[in-house]
């Protein structure tokens, strides 16, 4: 078995998004200890009550953006669920406090963006980057096309006008409409497999030019943005690894406008190696890109082994927490040797807490299964509890 399995269940994960209770929370440690709360939005919390206390509601003193001069993300749920980071307090404040950018885990997705051909549904991703910019937070924009059947809006589906034309003006609609206020993009996500490049509903229509094309339609829309190509298991699947950097190659010589690579990570506890893992950072550093850790999760049971050992674990015990923790830090040390500071694009997180980790949505591989693969434990609605994998990254940043 392989990451292919878990990505052909990505159409089933809209409808098994978990579900928690309202959240009961009440305090704002946000960083810059604003005293007002988003105004562009009725659900989002009112936050009038701001400390700069060391005491936090997930039990830890940690302040981990603080420890790094680039961007450490989250992907948020910001949609109108009982998930969304809007209607919570307790995760506003806990997002206030360790991170400095926010990636929406699925609002800024094609379907969701551009429900119609002449539709734009911008309302939901305005309220989220109306709280990050009144927090002090930077925000990551996802994605700008994408395969995933789910993500692909119907009307695009049967589209039978100029691809090259409606593609080119669904990324720069989206790219001016938020202009600034996203500092950087995944302009196209998982274009390749090891065979080459993915036979996408895209590809088919153009060819492989769309990839570039959708770089130069978004640099068109914003001359300052950061353009990244993003992927998954880019690290432990040569062949692909190969097809990117082939492509950042190629894009670099042509004048091709490419900021640099996203590397999802949905990582194993022990695979791929750590030094495998630098290896493939070093590749794209020394290209002079970017890189950027764009849906990093750990999570302590691997389905994909040959044996039956899976689980191998079935409580989230010290052990494995101590495991997970070295795991975390491991790879935060592997970016740091590899990625030069000027080209370190950041480290996201995919998800809060354990809870609501999308991961546990993948019933067919996982079986249900729980994986304890973030960086914070608790129910879907609070409190949380910051587990020592946050230490592991923090001692990571902190050179320890
Ligand atoms: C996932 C979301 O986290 C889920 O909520 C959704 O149901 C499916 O998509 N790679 C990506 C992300 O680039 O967009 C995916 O996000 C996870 C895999």
């Amino acid at each position: 078995m392989n990451l292919l399995k878990l990505f052909a269940c990505l159409s089933f994960t809209t409808m098994l998004l978990a579900c928690g209770g309202a959240d009961r929370g009440s305090v704002d440690l946000s960083k810059n200890n604003s005293s007002s709360s988003s105004s562009s939005s009725s659900s989002a919390s009112s936050s009038s009550s701001s400390s700069s206390s060391s005491s936090s509601s997930s039990g830890t003193s940690i302040r981990l953006h603080t420890q790094a001069d680039f961007p450490i993300g989250v992907a948020v749920t910001a949609d109108n669920s009982s998930n969304s980071f809007l209607n919570s307090n307790q995760k506003q404040a806990v997002i206030g406090q360790q991170f400095s950018q926010i990636t929406a885990g699925n609002i800024m997705k094609m379907s969701y963006l551009h429900p119609a051909e002449n539709t734009y549904s911008w309302s939901q991703a305005d309220t989220m980057i109306a709280w990050a910019d009144s927090n002090g937070i930077e925000v990551h924009g996802h994605t700008l096309i994408w395969h995933s059947d789910y993500q692909v809006p119907d009307w695009m589906k049967s589209y039978t006008g100029d691809w090259q034309a409606m593609l080119d003006k669904h990324v720069s609609d989206i790219v001016a409409h938020f202009g600034a206020d996203v500092v950087s993009w995944d302009v196209v996500n998982e274009a390749f497999e090891g065979s080459g490049y993915r036979n996408s509903i895209f590809y088919q229509q153009l060819g492989a030019a769309y990839i570039e094309n959708a770089f130069v339609a978004a640099r068109a829309a914003d001359a300052d943005v950061d353009l990244y190509y993003n992927d998954y298991s880019l690290v432990d699947n040569g062949a692909k690894f190969g097809h990117v950097l082939d492509m950042a190659e190629d894009f670099q010589g042509r004048g091709v406008p490419l900021s640099g690579i996203g590397f999802q990570m949905h990582i194993q506890r022990d695979s791929p190696s750590i030094s495998n893992i630098r290896a493939a950072f070093k590749a794209v550093a020394d290209l002079g890109l970017k890189v950027k850790i764009t849906e990093l999760d750990i999570p302590l049971n691997n389905p994909y082994v040959s044996d039956d050992s899976f689980p191998q674990y079935s409580v989230f015990s010290a052990e494995a927490a101590e495991v997970q923790k070295q795991r975390y830090k491991a790879v935060v040390q592997a970016y740091l040797d590899e990625v030069p500071a000027a080209q370190r694009g950041g480290i996201t997180v995919w998800g809060l807490v354990d809870s609501e980790s999308w991961l546990l949505s993948f019933f067919d591989v996982r079986n249900g299964v729980d994986d304890w693969p973030l960086l914070f434990s608790g129910p879907s609605g609070g409190p949380y509890t910051a587990k020592p994998a946050l230490e592991g990254f923090e001692e990571a940043l902190r050179g320890e």
